[in-house]
């Protein structure tokens, strides 16, 4: 389980999650998407998410995302309760510790990949990057594209693009939600490249989202959720 982070003290902890509980309410339709979560995430360190489709990932990151509220339990980020935070205050937190990169690309369609960059790093309020859009649309392969828009772009580079973005506002933690799962292998290696870069050399807490084991094995634990509950935990050899 995780006894690993629990040795550690509470400065040490990016994300903490306490018997945390997601129900969904769609007219009559209640659907439980977490069922008494905990979890304990340190700074710095490389988690992959994996579990069935429906097992309560997505609704995860969200929470950790400060998209969404827990229906009951605690979410702590960064030493902040969430589940406690009015919009302003949880606002305030997304855009200084947490970038987050969809399922879905999250690029402004009528802005080029060069401006959507620039409007993430001005949007960000915990200082940037440092690097300019150039730098960053370069590291991911993209500078001879910085002057088109997404829709001229492929799945993988728009995917690349949105991680640019992401990147560009140095985020403490990124969470990335299935961002290789409609790429080819090459193209899905290239992203996966730019998320350990982050990971390792700028000491980034990532969570990760995948269907994907290859994917997973990049990471130093994974975590498996069924059902909204989290039934493994376990370090990986990148860990060793
Ligand atoms: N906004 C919503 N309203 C109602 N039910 C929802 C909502 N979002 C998710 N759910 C339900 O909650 C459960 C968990 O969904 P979630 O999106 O977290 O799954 P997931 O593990 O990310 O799945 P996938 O691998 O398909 O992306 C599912 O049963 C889903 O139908
Ligand atoms: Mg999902």
């Amino acid at each position: 389980m995780t006894g690993l982070a629990q040795s550690s003290s509470d400065t040490d902890e990016a994300i903490r999650l306490r018997d945390v509980i997601k129900v969904y309410r769609d007219g009559d339709v209640e659907t439980i998407a977490l069922r008494g979560v905990d979890l304990s995430i340190k700074r710095g360190e490389f988690v992959a998410v994996m579990g069935r489709s429906g097992s309560g990932k997505t609704t995860l990151l969200n929470l950790l995302a400060g998209a969404d509220r827990p229906t009951a339990g605690q979410v702590m980020i960064d030493g902040t309760a969430l589940d406690r935070a009015d919009e302003g205050r949880r606002q305030k937190l997304r855009g200084r510790s947490v970038g987050i990169v969809f399922q879905t690309q999250n690029l402004v369609p009528f802005l080029t990949l060069a401006e959507n960059v620039q409007l993430v790093d001005s949007l960000a309020t915990g200082g940037t990057s440092g690097a300019t859009e150039d730098e960053l649309l370069a590291r991911v392969g993209l500078r001879d594209r910085a002057g088109h828009r997404p829709d001229a772009l492929s799945g993988g580079e728009q995917q690349r693009a949105a991680l640019a973005c992401v990147l560009a506002a140095n985020p403490a933690v990124l969470l990335a939600d299935e961002i290789t799962g409609e790429l080819d292998s090459v193209s899905a290696a290239a992203l996966m490249d730019l998320v350990r870069a982050a990971h390792r050399e700028r000491g980034m807490t990532v969570v990760l989202v995948t269907h994907d084991p290859a994917v997973a094995q990049s990471a130093q634990r994974i975590v498996r959720l069924a059902d909204g509950r989290i039934v493994d935990d376990r370090l990986t050899d990148t860990a060793a």
